[in-house]
């Protein structure tokens, strides 16, 4: 089932991927039904990628189909734009849709397409694929749908920026997402997500959980809001590094290069 190539139409990405999905989708269900027998279980769909597939191979031959080639992601296919999301927080992502942390309610039929394809792909390349998108320049939200960007500044000022940082890039030490790359109809959905516990109902994931008690008292209203002043801090701070960011960037490039150092030694030398 090598179904993917480099082609270049989200269309056709769609015709490719819509078969796929209803096919995976229906597995989990049986295999609960019936575990233990042999005739019945299917063997879980697995997508054919070589095991040795590198980061930039998976994301050109999977993830662009739907998140775009740019990571721009795609609004048709709900696919959110995950270009300059720190990969920390892709590869935490990544991780729950595989521990079936988010994903799996019925009600929730975008995260069951991404729960689906991480599940059906055969290598763990996360870290890879999560460094290049983490290299990706970010797509500054857009306030496309409208919303009332004062009224919204003040319930950001309020609720949201302890945990999102004031300029929105997140907070690696909370585990928070940087908000100013994502598309503002992703936000409102994940907010809505939150607030019913579609996503981050489970206790077990949780930093998701966090999200899921914060938006209990925000109301659609002061949600749409708060997403039009999430695209007014874009315009200011998507791309642009603070000091900060720059001394976490210094002190990872230390970290690797310690390391790199440390495998350099004979195996016997290593501590
Ligand atoms: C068939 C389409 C499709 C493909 C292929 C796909 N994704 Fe997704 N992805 C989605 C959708 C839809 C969502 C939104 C899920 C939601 O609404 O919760 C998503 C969400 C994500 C998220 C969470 C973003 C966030 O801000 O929390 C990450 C990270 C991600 N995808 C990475 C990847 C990677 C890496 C690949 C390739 C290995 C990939 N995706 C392949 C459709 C896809
Ligand atoms: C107590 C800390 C905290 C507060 C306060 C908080 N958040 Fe979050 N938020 C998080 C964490 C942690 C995550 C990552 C959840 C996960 O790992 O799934 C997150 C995730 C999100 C996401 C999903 C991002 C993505 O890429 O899918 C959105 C959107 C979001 N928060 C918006 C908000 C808004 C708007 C507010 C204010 C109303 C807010 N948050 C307040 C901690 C917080």
């Amino acid at each position: 089932m090598y179904l993917i190539y480099n082609n270049s139409k989200m269309k056709f990405a769609c015709l490719f991927f819509l078969p796929l999905l209803s096919f995976i989708q229906l597995l989990p269900a049986e295999d609960k039904k019936a575990p233990a027998s042999p005739t019945t279980a299917s063997p879980k769909a697995k997508m054919d990628l070589p095991a040795d597939i590198s980061g930039d191979e998976l994301f050109a031959k999977i993830c662009s189909n739907c998140h775009g080639k740019k990571g721009e992601g795609s609004e048709a296919l709900k696919a959110p734009s995950i270009a300059g999301l720190p990969a920390w927080y892709v590869q935490t992502q990544i991780k729950k849709f595989r521990a079936d942390l988010r994903g799996i309610s019925p009600e929730d039929p975008a995260g069951q397409i991404m729960h689906n394809i991480i599940n059906a792909i055969n290598v763990d390349q996360s870290e890879g694929v999560a460094k290049l998108i983490a290299a990706m320049p970010m797509h500054p939200t857009q306030n496309v749908l409208g919303g009332d960007s004062q009224k919204g500044k003040e319930v950001f000022m309020g609720v949201c920026a302890k945990c999102h940082r004031f300029n929105g890039k997140g907070e690696i030490v909370f585990g928070s997402a940087p908000l100013i790359g994502l598309q503002d109809w992703y936000i409102r959905a994940q907010l809505h997500k939150f607030r019913k516990g579609i996503r981050g109902g489970n206790p077990a994931d949780e930093k998701g959980h966090k999200m899921h008690e914060m938006t209990q008292y925000l109301s659609p209203e002061e949600a749409a809001d708060v997403t039009a002043y999430i695209a007014v801090l874009a315009q200011k701070h998507a791309n642009t590094k603070s000091r900060r960011d720059r001394e976490f960037e210094e002190m990872q490039k230390r970290k690797e290069q310690k390391a790199q150092g440390k495998n350099a030694l004979p195996k016997e030398l290593r501590q």
